[in-house]
């Protein structure tokens, strides 16, 4: 059966997003006993031990019920922790799940969004496989140009995303720029701030995009609990902005999405995670120091900013290097789908696995580099 005519043409020009096999089958695949994942910037510390304390106390029992349709008590939670109103929060299964809210609110066909050509992908597929062209403006030194992205606006660009601490780069606009970028923009469309990794910046400088969502109602800000909060494999992330936009969003989600146990773990992430936070910064400080320093003396080329990764240029095609390490127990992250052809992205851990990462490097980039 040819199911092509029922299939619009960007659908059927798309192509989809493989993820990587699972741990057990790439162990076999590739012959290593041990997998250390550093593809997906999780932290290694797991998330906050009152977040590891509800996943373990969880009543089966409470399985059969439906969780909360809008993720009251969270949200709660978020207004508190942030001196905001409950109905500036949008909850998500994932941050990723939010973003497609958005587009479906906003676009229409004949509509675009805008972003850079090298940030978290995840904005244009969606636009991509919705329909909506998007607008690819160039990094300027590895950052998010401003001056690009307006150029680029018109009558129809509804969104502009940026990813502040941006991923891969790790650059980040500071408070004026974005203030000043926001006046610019002046509410002819909405501005998405991306703020998966707001939590280990440590500089003064960085923006706090909540500060700023009752000032700018045209202003969207995405956040994650898979990251510094370690709730990835419970998929939870969330949005805020001012109450109309939030209302605007909303129609264009689906309720019920994020489960109990996320919920519940999230809230305890929100109220007692400040030691973790601390203390995953910490590890943050000590594994870049590491690896700034390892990296210095095998010559190569990184990019070590904010966010909890660091990109490294290579010798050699990302993706044979990437088999090369996968053999030695080291999952990187290839740059190439990135449009970073031969730079890989490596997730921040501890100092005895980045060791590793590190004598891996000099050994396979040996041939290359005359190292
Ligand atoms: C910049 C950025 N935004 C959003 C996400 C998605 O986060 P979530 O796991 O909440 O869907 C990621 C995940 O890698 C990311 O790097």
């Amino acid at each position: 059966m040819d199911l092509k005519h029922l299939v619009p043409d960007y659908i059927q020009h798309y192509q989809s997003y493989v993820p990587s096999k699972p741990d057990q089958e790439l162990k076999q695949l590739y012959g290593c006993p041990v997998l250390h994942r550093l593809n997906n910037n999780e932290n290694p510390l797991g998330p906050p031990p009152a977040a590891q304390a509800i996943v373990r106390q969880f009543p089966p029992a409470k399985s059969a019920i439906y969780p909360s349709g809008d993720s009251y008590f969270l949200r709660v939670a978020l207004a508190e922790q942030f001196g905001k109103h409950p109905e500036q929060f949008l909850v998500g299964n994932g941050s990723c799940e939010v973003i497609s809210s958005v587009l479906k609110a906003f676009c229409e066909r004949g509509d675009n969004i805008v972003t850079a050509d090298k940030t978290f992908a995840v904005y244009e597929w969606v636009a991509e496989f919705s329909g909506f062209d998007r607008r690819l403006v160039p990094l300027k030194d590895f950052a998010f140009d401003d001056e690009g992205l307006l150029s680029q606006i018109d009558v129809r660009t509804k969104i502009i995303f940026i990813c502040n601490p941006n991923n891969p780069t790790g650059t980040y606009w500071d408070r004026d720029r974005l203030i000043r970028f926001l006046n610019q923009v002046a509410g002819r469309c909405i501005v998405v701030l991306d703020e998966a990794y707001f939590e280990y910046v440590e500089s003064n400088d960085v923006p706090d995009g909540l500060s700023l969502i009752d000032q700018y109602p045209n202003l969207i800000v995405f956040r994650t609990f898979s990251k510094m909060y370690g709730l990835a494999g419970l998929r939870i992330g969330y949005l805020a902005g001012s109450r109309e936009v939030v209302d605007l969003v909303r129609r264009a989600y689906v309720v019920y999405s994020v489960n109990t146990i996320a919920q519940a773990a999230a809230s305890a992430a929100v109220r007692q995670g400040e030691d973790h936070v601390l203390a995953t910064r910490a590890l943050m400080r000590e594994g870049k120091a590491f690896l700034q320093q390892a990296l210095n003396s095998l010559g190569l080329t990184y990019l070590c900013n904010a966010g909890s990764y660091v990109m490294i240029q290579v010798p050699l095609s990302d993706t044979l290097l990437y088999r090369k390490l996968m053999k030695r127990g080291l999952m990187i992250r290839t740059m190439t789908g990135f449009r970073f052809p031969n730079w890989i992205r490596v997730t921040v851990v501890g100092v005895d696995i980045l060791q590793q990462l590190v004598d891996a490097l000099a050994e396979e980039l040996k041939p290359y580099s005359g190292l």
